[in-house]
């Protein structure tokens, strides 16, 4: 019997995975291992040899399973610690950046020079892009005859022969928007309103539809100064460069009096675009004291409130601040270009977290 507990009990420590020990279990302990052949044997003893082996035997039994349960575990506990050894995780790593897609210039443009725009104290108003011809001209001071709405290139949306309701448009401008938030909020009023709009021209500085930002400040004190102060503070935040030249040329717009245009030095050279430098000047936006037509067209007094009004291009913006040289790309949904030009989408632009890094 020490012969037996000793070779089993070797075999059992020298075991090297759960399956020899399970063949050392059916040679020792299964149903025709050797200690139960050995007890077999119990039969054919003599009461008195039968009362020592037996105990013994059983003794030698609890013995053996008692090993290979604890090596069992132990086998199992190694192959843990080499799992865990081998597959492990550094939580306090990084993130992976995922590909989500991209922002596109024009988004990312709209969000930076909104959260210009609301340090400086202007809220964002919306209007359709589809209006009448009522909020996109006449109440602009822009009436019929005017030669304003052939130069517009307008696109009119098609009526059914014999309707004979007032023409909509696909807004030329974001104008509009204007009289909408007069008439929704009075005066005092400061307000911006990004979006898309709509003409027929094609070139590498102009596509079919584009975007503007419409600006408005009305109150009972404010001057062109404001105006100019206005435009510079915001062109100064969203180039995040000193050297900024801008060129304010006066101008004409039905719906302000005085008006003025304003132009960013820069350089076209070898196809690429670049603001600060150069002999050329890119027309970014126009502006001016609007016309008290339509202050008074948006339902407000204007022998009371005066203000300034402006129309930035936003995707000129986007082409000068990120030297992107032909703005039909901007619309062409190429993926190649949209990885190269496109920003992180979560990086939500602010005058403190920084617009563009
Ligand atoms: N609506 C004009 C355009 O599309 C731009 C513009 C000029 C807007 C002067 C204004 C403004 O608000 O005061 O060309």
């Amino acid at each position: 019997m020490d012969d037996l507990k000793a070779k089993y009990l070797g075999q059992i420590a020298d075991a090297a995975d759960e399956s020899a020990l399970e063949t050392i279990r059916v040679a020792a302990v299964g149903k025709k291992g050797e200690v139960a052949l050995k007890m077999r044997e119990l039969g054919k003893m003599t009461p008195e040899q039968r009362q020592v082996a037996g105990p013994a035997l059983n003794a030698l039994k609890n013995e053996i399973n008692s090993a290979l349960i604890a090596k069992k575990s132990g086998l199992a506990d190694k192959a843990l610690d080499e799992r865990l050894r081998t597959e492990w995780l550094d939580v306090t790593l990084p993130t992976r950046a995922r590909r989500v897609g991209t922002l596109h210039p024009v988004s990312q443009a709209s969000e930076e020079l909104t959260a210009i725009f609301a340090e400086l104290g202007f809220s964002v108003a919306e209007g359709p892009r589809i209006d009448t011809d009522w909020y996109n001209f006449d109440a602009l001071n822009i009436p019929s005859h005017h030669p304003a709405r052939a130069e517009m290139d307008t696109f009119y949306m098609h009526r059914a022969e014999g309707d004979d309701r007032p023409p909509h448009v696909l807004r030329t401008h974001t104008s509009p928007v204007q009289i909408r938030s007069m008439e929704k909020m009075g005066a005092p009023l400061r307000i911006i309103c990004p979006g898309g709009v709509y003409r027929a021209d094609y070139d590498h500085t102009h596509t079919p539809m584009f975007h503007q930002v419409e600006g408005l400040a009305l109150d009972t004190d404010i001057s062109m100064a404001n105006l100019k102060w206005t435009l510079e503070e915001f062109v100064k935040a969203f180039f995040e460069v000193d050297n900024v030249e801008l060129r304010f040329r006066a101008s004409h717009f039905p719906f302000t009096e005085p008006s003025a245009e304003v132009d960013i030095r820069c350089s076209w050279k070898d196809g690429t675009l670049k603001i600060g430098e150069g002999d050329d000047w890119f027309e970014i936006l126009g502006s001016g004291m609007v016309h008290p037509s339509v202050i008074a067209a948006g339902g407000i007094d204007p022998d009371v409130y005066q203000g300034f009004a402006f129309g930035i291009g936003i995707d000129r913006l986007a082409m000068l601040k990120y030297g992107i040289p032909d703005l039909r790309a901007f619309f062409e949904s190429d993926l190649r270009w949209l990885r190269h030009y496109g920003f992180q989408c979560l990086d939500m632009p602010s005058l403190h977290g920084g617009l563009s890094r």
